[in-house]
């Protein structure tokens, strides 16, 4: 199969050389130096490679470049705009929805897509939404706590 040879990553086209089966998380990382997304485990278990792609949240770690071609892919790095958090990192920062940060990059991304697909998640919504996801410092009610600050904070901005 033809090499990689362009991504769209967090709104720019970058241009790399890449096997197609490589991980997208190795591209990222190695290639294009962006090392927010985590390896943990390499085998789709704990989320702290989660990306976007067109939105959606993946396991970057056991995604195939390939599979990333021609997609909008947002990393952690692509989240904040225009000088600003995301508003859930901010509601992260708030709540202290962190320890150890190992897990946090995974976690953000993870619920930022959740908030993409449905603005005002119900807290069982955003516990199933973000249960793959890993926290070994057990943060996880302060994340929960985090991700309704932040719908609600986005829910007041589109107001006003
Ligand atoms: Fe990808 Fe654990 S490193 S899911």
């Amino acid at each position: 199969m033809a090499r990689i040879t362009e991504l769209n990553v967090n709104g720019a086209r970058r241009r790399i050389d890449a096997d197609p089966e490589r991980s997208l998380l190795s591209v990222l990382r190695e290639d294009l130096e962006l090392t927010g997304a985590k390896y943990g485990c390499g085998e789709g278990q704990c989320g702290a490679c989660t990306v976007l792609l067109d939105g959606r949240a993946v396991r970057s770690c056991i995604t195939p470049v390939r599979a990333a071609a021609g997609k909008r892919i947002t990393t952690i790095e692509g989240l904040a705009a225009g000088g600003r958090l995301h508003p859930v990192q901010q509601a992260f920062l708030e709540t202290g929805a962190l320890q150890c940060g190992y897990c946090t990059p995974g976690m953000i991304v993870a619920a930022a897509g959740l908030l993409r697909q449905n603005a005002d998640p119900a807290e069982q919504e955003i516990v199933r939404a973000l249960d793959g996801n890993i926290c070994r410092c057990g943060t996880y009610p302060r994340i929960v706590q985090a991700v309704r600050m932040a719908a609600k904070t986005s829910k007041e901005a589109r107001r006003g």
